[in-house]
């Protein structure tokens, strides 16, 4: 495996725009560029630090007068197509081009070249029921292009044109919803400015408290970022620290949370009185089964009784849920959904591997040439290994 430099360069924080921690390296900002020197103190060479490999011997400045000089000059550039009086006012934690002007020290009211002709006209595309852009605040470091070929494997985007008139085009340059997007979210976890971003504006969006969490919706097991505000779920992200799904998740866990507090989310038991679901308090609900279970035990003893857990709940309720059958209740009748889509797979694995779970790391992916599939559909079932 190569070592970039970047990676290895510290305590000082080198400046990136078009780097980001799960895409390839690529080298097209050169905002990182360092000098590289076979010899201390002798001539050196600028290299972009995001896609050089660390060489044995080489020795690297990261913060000379000369890199300074040079960084300075390459975000002017950057700022002849960019609206500086809004990158002022934006929300500056979220924008990552605002923080490498303020990391290097330059004066956004010193840009000495005219302007090109940006895209400050460039119509916002609302089009979509989750992802949104407003191209005027594009930098053209073609990070959502990268996230979308490599992290989703969609190709949706692509860079049209050159110079100044280089903009982002979906699909056949139309809109998100024309495109054929699957709204997995990664162009907006990845674009540094927000000039493609989503309808919760989940990276800029500001929470009370950011809980790490995990989705449920399928067996991936994604790490999750939730920013609550005022007691409720306002966006999610994806921790690039996470090995399931590093920075990235499917829509479900992205942006289907909404579920959660819908009015008509049942919100306290039922008990049905007359043939009537009537709500009741957790205390009468807890009542009632203990009563209705002791009555069934003794007419027709415990075996009357049978409990199904399931693949979604945590080891520890399982296990709870079995003890509670097998010593409380007096009865083996226990079992979990996870026989019913599982035990062909783990009785298979069993055989072969020898023993039924999974042998290999999703990381093992990427080395091997050949997956025969038969009766799933990761893609669908299991998106995030799916688009792996
Ligand atoms: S949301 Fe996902 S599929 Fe849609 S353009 Fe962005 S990266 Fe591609
Ligand atoms: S839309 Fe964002 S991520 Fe894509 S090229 Fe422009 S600034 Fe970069
Ligand atoms: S961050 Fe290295 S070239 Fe852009």
């Amino acid at each position: 495996m190569l070592a970039f430099m970047r990676r290895h360069i510290g305590p000082n924080p080198v400046p990136t725009l078009c780097d980001a921690p799960n895409l390839e390296p690529f080298g097209s900002c050169r905002v990182c560029s360092v000098e590289v020197a076979l010899q201390e103190d002798g001539p050196s060479k600028v290299m972009a630090s995001c896609h050089s490999p660390v060489g044995k011997g080489t020795y690297i400045t990261t913060n000379s007068p000369r890199m300074e000089r040079l960084r300075k000059n390459i975000i002017e550039l950057v700022l002849t197509d960019y609206d500086t009086e809004r990158l002022k006012k934006e929300d500056h934690g979220a924008n990552e081009l605002y923080n490498v002007v303020q990391q290097i020290g330059f004066d956004i009211d010193s840009v000495r070249y005219p302007k090109g002709k940006t895209h400050q006209n460039t119509p916002m595309d609302t089009s979509h029921p989750y992802m949104v852009s407003d191209l005027s605040a594009c930098i053209s470091c073609y990070r959502c292009v990268r996230a979308c070929d490599e992290v989703q494997g969609e190709l949706v985007l692509t860079m049209a044109g050159r110079g100044f008139d280089s903009h982002i085009a979906k699909g056949t340059d139309e809109s998100f919803f024309k495109s054929d997007c699957v709204s997995c979210g990664a162009c907006a976890q990845a674009c540094p400015t927000s000039a493609i971003t989503d309808v919760f504006k989940s990276k800029e969006t500001k929470a009370d408290e950011v809980v790490r969490s995990v989705c449920t919706y399928c067996g991936v097991g994604c790490n999750l970022e939730v920013k609550v505000k005022d007691n409720k779920v306002v966006a999610i992200t994806a921790p690039y620290d996470a090995e399931s799904n590093q920075g990235h998740t499917c829509l479900k866990g992205r942006y289907a949370f909404r579920f959660y507090d819908h009015p008509e989310r049942l919100r306290t038991p039922l008990i049905r009185k007359n043939g009537e679901l009537v709500p009741a308090t957790w205390d009468e609900a807890y009542d009632y089964i203990v009563d209705r279970f002791a009555e069934i035990v003794e007419k027709h003893g415990p075996d009357a009784l049978a409990g199904v857990s399931s693949a979604r709940c945590p080891n520890e309720e399982n296990y709870l849920m079995q003890k509670f059958f097998r010593v409380q209740v007096g009865t083996n009748n226990i079992d979990s959904c996870a026989r019913v889509c599982h035990s062909p797979t783990a009785l298979g694995m069993q055989k072969t591997f020898g023993t039924g779970a999974a042998t290999n790391s999703i990381a093992d992916l990427k080395d091997t040439q050949l997956i025969m599939i038969i009766g799933a559909n990761p893609t669908d079932a299991h998106p995030l290994t799916g688009a792996r």
